[in-house]
């Protein structure tokens, strides 16, 4: 099949792209590189079935003269921990508003990146697809995320009613794994495992006592995978996750890691960093997931612990940092 992948040079595009190209699809990968990295696709430079694209789909040129019968769409901004709420509003608004013209006039299935941060803060766990999403006051920017997402959600399904878009939403919980960006972008994993190969302190953002509930790569791939090509995936909204008892504290997460890197009598070294260094932020205290609608539709299973999703990142972080 030819499937075009934005955000292909980035963590999860990079990886889906490895496993699509595996299975002899074709694959145009669309990045304009600005959290992605040529390293994480130069290994499919060889290959007839890659075309790489550097280019920004802020553009809606950017997509003209490139054929697919799906679009995945994985670029966006993210949480604005670090960055600005309105890069994060307007750049994912315009994207999608790219993409879906073009799902629209050429009849290709659209299958959209949402995000696990959309349920916020809502107490009744786990989050089934049809939770509420309870977010916080407007005046903190980190729901500006959440909310573009809800907002493209909505987009979607809109579309579909007025012009027949096919779709498949995907909510990812915490994706970790090689190729991750190394920085706080791509979550606590690089980060705590870098520091802990230094033997330097971890920061750990508020009290650490904050739950997630993480998905190795692989899983997240073959979760995507099946909202492709599943016929029971169309015009559908999925979770994408471990199973929910992999739910784990940052704090736990990070005392794990450091274990697993230094050995189980080494104590590890933390810096508790105050929310209020982000400004006005406010953090999800719990995120559990319900993969029951998955499971069930799609036959979608979660492989990897979190042990072993952990080993096999701390390996592949390891040779890179060497490397560097
Ligand atoms: N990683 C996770 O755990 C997670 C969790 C929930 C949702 N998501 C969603 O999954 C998607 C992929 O996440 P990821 O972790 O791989 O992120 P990532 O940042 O590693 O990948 C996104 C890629 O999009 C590219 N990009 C951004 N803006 C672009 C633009 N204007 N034009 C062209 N390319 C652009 C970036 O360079 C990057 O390579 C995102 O939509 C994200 O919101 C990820």
């Amino acid at each position: 099949m030819d499937i075009i992948v934005t955000g292909a040079a980035g963590f999860i595009g990079s990886n889906l792209t490895q496993s699509l190209l595996e299975k002899g699809h074709k694959v145009i990968g669309i990045d304009n590189l600005s959290y992605g990295n040529l390293r994480n696709i130069k290994k499919f430079g060889k290959d007839k079935n890659f075309q790489f694209v550097k280019a920004d789909l802020k553009e809606n040129s950017t997509l003209e003269g490139y054929d697919a019968e799906i679009i995945v769409h994985l670029a966006s901004q993210k949480i604005p921990r670090y960055s600005s709420a309105l890069l994060t509003l307007n750049e994912n608004s315009v994207l999608l508003k790219n993409v879906l013209g073009k799902c629209i006039r050429e009849g290709c299935k659209l299958v959209f990146a949402s995000t696990s941060d959309i349920y916020g803060k809502n107490p009744d766990l786990p989050y089934s697809e049809l939770s509420n999403m309870v977010l916080g006051p407007t005046t903190v920017k980190r729901w500006a995320y959440a909310i573009s997402k809800i907002y493209a959600e909505q987009l979607i399904i809109a579309n579909n009613a007025e012009f027949s878009l096919q779709y498949t939403i995907m909510r990812f919980f915490g994706s970790y794994g090689p190729n991750q960006n190394l920085t706080w972008w791509g979550g606590p994993q690089s980060v705590f495992i870098d520091k802990a190969l230094k033997n330097e302190p971890m920061d750990i953002h508020g009290d650490g006592l904050q739950t997630r509930t993480f998905t190795f790569i692989s899983d997240t791939v073959q979760g995507i995978e099946k909202c492709m090509f599943h016929p029971a995936s169309t015009n559908e909204i999925f979770n994408i996750a471990a199973n929910p008892d992999e739910e784990i504290t940052i704090a736990d997460l990070g005392d794990k890691i450091w274990k697993m890197i230094n050995g189980n009598d080494s104590e590890p070294k933390i810096n508790f960093i105050p929310y209020n260094s982000f400004g006005n932020y406010e953090d999800v205290h719990r995120r559990v997931p319900d993969i029951s609608k998955i499971k069930s539709s799609l036959g979608f299973k979660p492989e990897f612990s979190l042990t072993d999703g952990l080993a096999a990142t701390i390996e592949w972080q390891r040779k890179l940092e060497v490397k560097q």
